[in-house]
């Protein structure tokens, strides 16, 4: 990629919003693969960039969160930004009212960039629509994550060396799973075989099937991870959404499936990668966590690194001369 494509590339992504990876065309995503490897390697020795002096976060939250809000935070900080927080939505005017356009107009005025998490699908769209600042979805109840899939394509890459010609497996809820709909999208731009292991009742919304069958990738649907696992690159576990279920039996009476455990997880490729978007509850046994395919806690740091990349990025503070 010559210096005119990165700068064309950098503008066309400066200030703008971050709503659905949908958006993303493959240079830019690799340039943002790029971004973030020069952010981990800055980090790693000691040379953190001070791109965001000056620059203010706002992070909105209306339901819980510990990896996206404090890694948000802990980027812009290292960035040399400063960062506002509303921990719990309830504690802000929209309790008394104030619509979600409103919201964004105004935090906007306070803020240079705003990340926020909410339970309703669009609901960070809609606020984005009055803001005047660049908005990050950081999920919109089950519909999409798009920086947690920017840095699982990002872990990828640094795990694989590569994103294309690699086979990728999904596993547990990926009806409500937002962190799927979001990373499957991110990787139907590459060559990238697709398995879907969960139960019927919990599969992935036949819209994105479509969305992959238009693209023309190859995709398998199955229940039986012990088969699946054999030949992936990749393995993508994800927690039964709890929250997202009409009733609790529901849930009870599926929270049980697609379980990995150490036996299954020995089944796979030497090489396979594990990763997981966490929080996990009992998908995947804590035993696995000493194996070296399990790479779902180098994936939650890679967050702060994706973050750095993305902020900075948006902000317009990074300039082709960065990546020499
Ligand atoms: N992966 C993720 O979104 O984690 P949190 O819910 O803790 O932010």
């Amino acid at each position: 990629m010559d210096t005119t494509t990165v700068e064309t590339i950098l503008t066309s992504l400066n200030h703008r919003h971050i709503i659905t990876t949908k958006d993303f065309t493959k240079s830019e995503l690799e340039l943002i693969v790029r971004v973030s490897a020069k952010m981990e390697a800055l980090m790693l020795s000691g040379d953190t960039p001070e791109l965001c002096k000056g620059n203010i976060l706002a992070t909105l939250f209306f339901e819980p969160s510990t990896r996206t809000r404090l890694s948000f935070e802990s980027a812009m900080l290292r960035l040399g930004g400063k960062v506002i927080t509303v921990e719990q939505g309830c504690s802000t005017s929209s309790e008394k009212g104030e619509s979600l356009k409103d919201t964004g107009k105004i935090v906007s005025q306070y803020s240079d960039v705003i990340v926020m998490r909410h339970p309703e699908p669009g609901s960070v769209g809609t606020l984005s629509s009055k803001s005047d600042v660049p908005v990050i979805n950081a999920g919109d109840g089950p519909n999409e994550h798009p920086s947690q899939a920017l840095l699982d394509l990002y872990t990828i890459y640094s795990e694989k060396g590569c994103i294309d010609s690699i086979k990728v497996g999904f596993l547990g809820d990926l009806k409500f799973g937002r962190t799927v709909h979001s990373l499957v999208k991110l990787l139907s731009n590459f060559d990238v075989e697709f398995v879907f292991v969960s139960h019927p009742s919990i599969a992935l919304p036949d819209y994105i099937l479509e969305l992959l069958n238009e693209k023309g990738c190859k995709v398998t649907v199955t229940d039986c991870l012990v088969t699946a696992i054999k030949d992936l690159d990749v393995l993508y576990a994800t927690r039964i959404q709890e929250e997202r279920f009409e009733s609790k039996t529901e849930y009870e009476g599926i929270k049980d499936q697609c379980l990995l455990t150490q036996e299954i997880l020995d089944g796979s490729k030497s090489d396979l990668c594990l990763l997981h978007p966490l929080p996990r509850v009992n998908e995947i046994s804590p035993e696995v966590d000493d194996d070296p395919k399990a790479r779902y806690f180098k994936q939650a740091q890679n967050g702060v690194y994706l973050r750095m990349a993305i902020l900075s990025i948006a902000l317009g503070k990074v300039k082709p001369s960065f990546l020499a």
